[in-house]
């Protein structure tokens, strides 16, 4: 009986993932996906949790790694060797200290081990979940979940730089008290020297808080909150000349910060310009005029040699310009929150890009994007760009739009370039007050940046995506090709489940912000509650070929999917090392090995592999001799046709018993494969004999007249172009009497048959509706072989039942899954506008997002005319986005002053 209700409640699972997979797949959908593998290094160790912090240092051949209340050097060649530790914990008078303002030294305890939901139709199926008590307590005396569950009086590491060839420059939040050491590292030992600076400002009192730090020759660079409220944002300079922004909303509203970098534009530079820290970072937006706070995302900048102004913004930054970050999605929507960048650098920094990872800053919506950036892009935005200004209307309202008045010389906000010098200041402290008072007042850029290829180069459903680095890569073609590898966080599920009971007194109110989906029931402090977070942590590994988005494959990190925290690539060693609460783990760039036949290597279209004709494998192109001219690969094309014919595949005999139902597994290489079943040349289909999913064919009732050969041919679309292959053969025939040698028993396999999700939807398990009111079907006699139980028949038909569901769903799924998305951008042509998106579908194709940046013009219709199989239907779909809707256009956006 406990296998009928697991069963049941995997099929609930499956319905529910194959429900979310209806609308989590619109979008990019990985080639592969590799579940998790034992040979990736992992390093943890028991007690230490949030591995967040990294600094690679490849002169010391270790990669400094920090964690709550540890820091380690590991091996950069194999994670799992621990060079040394050291350990780090607060004093207990300091989380005396931090509790004794209402800080938490331990997670909340739960009152009660379970129980159950009234109204219910929520069961723990694959999900973590779980449900806690319900106590009564009104919605207004309920606490913030979200603060119950956070253990903050604690060290948490936040700030790893090098300081030079030994040291290390390490701050930790320290239960909500900011402090920072150096570290060194020499034969072998890693030891603090205890200096117990004080770290406000360089690292954030809350370990919950993003923040972001950069060491520049000795000057640190960082952006957090000064505060123990955490409501004064700064960037600073730790320097002999220290240097902050203003405290003022129009410099920094409830910033986010993401990432610091810099860039050397000093460097050949005709203008005499200075070196560039730029950051990014989300915060409330004040050019839009709307009813609640809108966040943005922006991009800022300081110069280096900036020493502050000399009566005017003393001690602060005369060069803090920012300028709003576009990345328009295809949906309409408020505008998304950048998350994490990379900056691909160049060996001409005008070349350098930055990209970025964008999530929706509204819950009901899952679409992730990445957008890539120019410098120079970011660079002529700040150097050449309006500034905004506020303008008052009414009594107390302020409106930010174009400064169309005079702009005082030198210009406001640049760094001291020739222009400047030749009117005798070399120094900020030079620069005159108009010119300060000006930058004071409108720091902020009218002109947003928009990205190089006028739109995103990823969008994708499902989980976010949550960090990223790009790696440039040599293909074989003497091509460079930036490989984006993507890390996901967590997927916020069902929206709509409401716990509500009668009356005032509420059970259990629902709260979904962006990452998590909370549960909660309170009563008093340390309440009771619950929460539900469904995680998943993958790499997503894609590339751009020419304005086509392609992910070549998606890959497990951890046995437990937890949310990536870190990621770093060491291009030189070919490895990622990515960091979360869990621990860290090492997973090489690429395994050519993974991919066995040619046609599986080619289709791949992984710039790291060639398909070696000598050695008859995928190899890594680094390791090919430069000489040998016997590898291939096909990126952009992925045309198969210099590989050699496969084998046939051989025949498989499978006996068939009448009445019963059939499996025939056939698994696909490709998650952008349709499968194409045959008897004996004619097409299968599915209807009410024939039952196909991904995991193979179900032959449902069996009969004398289903006795033949079936093929399964996987069918797959790469740039127009389409390969089919046969995957599998089974010669059916009919079962001959006792003692049958039949190698596989229909009951068995249909066990299999939760897989057939999995490899359908790779986004995330969800929350399962419970498939309440479906009575188990009674079990049949079957005279059979006999090994067939009573329950495994139940089982099978159970599972039967429950795959026919899924099926239809599979199906609807399935033909939604063929289309995607172009995504077209016209230039702008009214300034600060933002451009809308257009697109439109591209029928029967596979499921990458099509670019149609303002190069290509090619309509999205001219790859449209390749039929394919036609077992998923004619190509209909349900999905009609709105074309034309700039999310932006109705907040009430000013242009010009001259509007108002
Ligand atoms: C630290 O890890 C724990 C789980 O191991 C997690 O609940 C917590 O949110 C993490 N804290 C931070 C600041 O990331
Ligand atoms: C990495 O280190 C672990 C732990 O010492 C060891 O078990 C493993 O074999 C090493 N792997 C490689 C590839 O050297
Ligand atoms: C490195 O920096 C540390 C901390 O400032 C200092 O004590 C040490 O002498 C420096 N070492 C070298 C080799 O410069
Ligand atoms: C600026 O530098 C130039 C050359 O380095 C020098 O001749 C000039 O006097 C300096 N001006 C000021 C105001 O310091
Ligand atoms: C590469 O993939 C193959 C096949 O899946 C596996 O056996 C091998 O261990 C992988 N290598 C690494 C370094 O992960
Ligand atoms: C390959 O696919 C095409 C189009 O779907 C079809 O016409 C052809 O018969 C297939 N070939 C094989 C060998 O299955
Ligand atoms: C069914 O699952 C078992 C174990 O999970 C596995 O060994 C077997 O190969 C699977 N069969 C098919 C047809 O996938
Ligand atoms: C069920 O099958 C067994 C043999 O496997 C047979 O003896 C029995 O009579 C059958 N029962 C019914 C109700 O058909």
């Amino acid at each position: 009986m406990s296998l009928l209700t697991a069963l049941s409640i995997v099929c609930g699972w499956m319905l529910h993932v194959s429900l979310s997979a209806l609308n989590t797949q619109y979008y990019c959908v990985p080639r592969k996906t590799v579940p998790y593998q034992n040979e990736l290094k992992l390093f943890r160790e028991e007690g230490i949790s949030n591995y967040s912090t990294m600094l690679m240092r490849d002169d010391l051949g270790v990669l400094l790694l920090g964690a709550r209340e540890a820091v380690y050097a590991l091996d950069i060649n194999n994670l799992s060797v621990k060079k040394a530790a050291v350990y780090w914990r607060v004093t207990e008078e300091k989380q005396r200290e931090c509790t004794y303002k209402g800080k938490h030294a331990e997670p909340c305890r739960f009152k009660s081990p379970r129980t159950s939901l009234h109204g219910g139709g929520l069961v723990a199926g694959e999900v973590p979940v779980h449900l806690l008590s319900t106590a009564e307590v009104p919605l207004s005396k309920a606490p913030n979940p979200k603060n119950l569950l956070r253990v903050e009086c604690r060290n948490y590491i936040r700030t790893l730089h090098r300081v030079n060839d030994t040291a290390m420059y390490v701050c930790g939040t320290n239960a909500f008290s900011p402090t920072c050491d150096y570290l060194t590292f020499a034969n072998g030992q890693l030891t603090l020297e205890g200096k117990q600076e004080e770290g406000k400002g360089k690292c954030p009192f809350d370990p919950f808080q993003r923040y972001s730090s950069l060491m520049v020759g000795n000057d640190l660079y960082s952006a957090t909150s000064i505060n123990f409220l955490g409501s004064e944002p700064v960037v600073l300079r730790s320097s002999d000349l220290a240097l902050r922004t203003e405290f003022k909303s129009s410099w920094l509203s409830e910033p986010n910060f993401v990432y610091m970098d810099f860039v050397a534009e000093s460097f050949d530079s005709p203008d005499g310009d200075d070196d560039k820290v730029y950051l990014f970072f989300s915060e409330n937006a004040m050019e839009y005029d709307f009813y609640s706070k809108v966040a943005v995302s922006r991009v800022a900048r300081v110069c280096k040699g900036d020493m502050g102004g000399q009566r005017t913004l003393q001690r602060k930054w005369t060069s803090f310009l920012k300028a709003r970050l576009d990345c328009s999605l295809p949906e309409p929507s408020l505008p998304p929150i950048v998350q994490d960048v990379f900056l691909l650098k160049h060996k001409d920094w005008r070349k350098s890009v930055f990209y970025a990872v964008f999530t929706p800053q509204s819950s009901l919506s899952q679409v992730s994007a990445v957008c890539a950036y120019s410098v120079s892009a970011i660079r002529d935005t700040f150097n050449e760009g309006k500034f905004k200004t506020p303008v008052a209307v009414e009594t107390s309202h302020v409106k930010w739009v174009m400064y169309t008045g005079e702009v005082p010389v030198p210009r406001p906000g640049a760094c001291i370039n020739n222009v400047a010098r030749k009117m005798g200041m070399n120094r900020s402290l030079d620069l005159p007050d108009k010119t300060l008072q000006f930058i004071r007042d409108r720091p902020l850029m009218d002109e947003a940046v928009h990205p190089l290829t006028g739109g995103p180069l990823l969008v994708k459903k499902g989980a976010l995506l949550t960090r990223i680095v790009v790696d440039s890569v040599l293909a074989l073609d003497g091509e460079k090709y930036a490989v984006m590898f993507i890390g996901t966080g967590t997927v916020s599920v069902a929206k709509k489940l409401q716990f509500y009971r009668e009356k005032e007194k509420v059970i259990m109110y629902l709260e979904v912000n962006m990452q998590k989906l909370i549960l909660s029931v309170s009563s008093g402090l340390c309440g009771v509650f619950c929460c539900l977070l469904i995680e998943n942590g993958y790499i997503q590994k894609a590339v751009n070929y020419a304005g086509e988005m392609f992910i070549i494959e998606e890959i497990q990190l951890y046995e437990n999917p937890v949310p990536i925290s870190t990621l770093r690539l060491s291009s030189s060693k070919g490895q990622l090392y990515a960091g979360s609460e869990f621990g860290a783990v090492q997973m090489p760039v690429s395994n050519c090995s993974r991919f066995d036949t040619c046609v599986d290597c080619i289709l791949a279209r992984d710039p790291y592999c060639a398909w070696d004709f000598e050695a008859e494998q995928c190899s890594s192109v680094s390791s090919l001799s430069p000489s040998s001219n016997t590898a291939t690969q096909s990126l952009k094309e992925g045309d198969v046709s210099q590989c050699p014919q496969p084998d046939p595949v051989a025949a498989v005999d499978f006996t068939l018993v009448p009445e019963n139902n059939i499996q025939l597994p056939c698994q696909l290489h490709s998650n952008l494969a349709q499968v194409l079943w045959r008897l004996s040349d004619q097409t299968l289909h599915s209807n009410n004999k024939y039952y196909i999913y991904s995991g193979g064919l179900l032959i449902l009732s069996a009969s004398k007249s289903d006795v033949g050969l079936y093929t399964c041919d996987s069918v797959e679309q790469i740039n127009g172009r389409t390969y089919n292959r046969t995957v599998a053969v089974y010669r059916l025939q009919l079962y001959s009497g006792a003692g049958g040698e039949d190698r596989t028993t229909p009951g068995n396999e249909v066990r299999n048959s939760s897989d057939s999700v999995h490899g359908v939807n790779t986004a995330s398990p969800g929350l399962v509706p419970k498939p309440g009111n479906e009575e188990p079907l009674s079990p049949q006699n079957q005279s059979d072989t006999g090994r067939v139980t009573r329950l495994e028949v139940a089982v099978a038909l159970l599972s039967l039942l429950c795959l026919s569901l899924t099926g239809v769903i599979f199906w609807i799924w399935s033909r939604e899954r063929w289309q995607c998305f172009k995504l077209g951008q016209r230039s702008g042509e009214s300034e600060g506008k933002r451009q809308s998106a257009e697109y439109m579908h591209i029928q029967n194709r596979t499921s990458e997002i099509k670019l149609l940046g303002p190069e290509s013009g090619r309509p999205c219709s001219a790859n449209n005319n390749h039929s394919a199989v036609d077992f998923k239907g004619n190509g209909e779909h349900h999905f009609t986005p709105m074309a034309n809707i700039s999310s932006l256009d109705g907040l009430g956006y000013i242009n010009d002053e001259s509007e108002i």
